[in-house]
């Protein structure tokens, strides 16, 4: 399609949207008026369909950890090509903590770079968020090579089953110590996430599988389970946890 037409169709599409969101957001001025309105408006939304749309116009906001995990996943490339890595540990109000973890060795990046790198990062997406500390755990307070993280299970890393129960693209729930992980192995990758659909909170693990697409058993999300990315709604994601395989079996860190 040449420029000129294109650029039309994006400025004719942009107005269709901001049109849709006018109304929209008059619709649920309206409903919330009035109690019945707020119930029925409550039931609407949790119809896919309708929170996709709502999430899309930015008229309900998606889960404010979903929205950080989604940004770390975005800048971990970048950690990882310096030898590093970032895991989320925990948000308390407008705070973000982190932890860093990879092989120091070699990287010209100091553990302040990096964590102002990815607070700029999680602050230029999120404006909600107002600081990012690395978290103060002991061993894991800082950059330390991977192969020194002395016991797993002392660092907070779960056992998982054995790798040979990991079917290709067959997602498993892992349940220990009141955490609910869904792992998936996909070719050589092996991902693990909180075994939560973030639409309403459900599980996921039941869901049937389409290559590397699992679709939510109860509303029909669909999730691309080699990003986490949700393909129904944009913005919202699977919240990751850092897994890896030693011994032949899986280990995986819920936060
Ligand atoms: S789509 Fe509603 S809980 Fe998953």
């Amino acid at each position: 399609m040449p420029d000129e037409a294109r650029n039309r169709a994006l400025e004719l599409k942009k107005a269709i949207e901001a049109f849709h969101r006018h109304a929209l957001r008059r619709l649920v001025r309206t409903l919330r008026a009035a109690d019945p309105g707020k119930e029925l408006l409550l039931r609407a939304v949790e119809d896919p369909a309708v929170y996709a749309m709502f999430l899309m116009h930015g008229i309900i906001k998606q889960d404010l950890l979903a929205r950080v995990a989604a940004v770390l996943e975005e800048v971990r490339p970048y950690m990882r090509s310096h030898g590093g890595d970032v895991e989320l540990v925990k948000l308390e109000g407008e705070v973000v903590y982190v932890r860093l973890l990879g092989a120091c060795a070699g990287c010209s990046l100091s553990v302040q770079t990096l964590r102002d790198g990815v607070e700029e990062a999680i602050k230029a997406r999120i404006p909600e968020i107002r600081r990012v500390e690395v978290a103060e755990d002991g061993a894991v307070a800082g950059f330390i090579p991977l192969n020194e993280v002395g016991g797993l299970p002392q660092s907070g890393w779960l056992e998982g089953p054995p790798i040979t129960e990991l079917a290709d693209g067959r997602p498993v729930r892992f349940q220990e110590g009141g955490h609910d992980v869904l792992l998936v192995r996909l070719g050589p990758k092996i991902m693990a996430y909180r075994n939560r659909c973030p639409h309403m909170g459900m599980p996921l693990d039941q869901g049937p599988v389409d290559g590397s697409v699992l679709m939510c058993p109860w509303h029909g999300f669909r999730y691309d389970l080699s990003t986490g990315e949700c393909l129904t709604a944009p913005h919202v994601h699977l919240e990751p946890f850092p897994v890896r395989v030693e011994g032949r079996r899986v280990w995986v860190r819920p936060n």
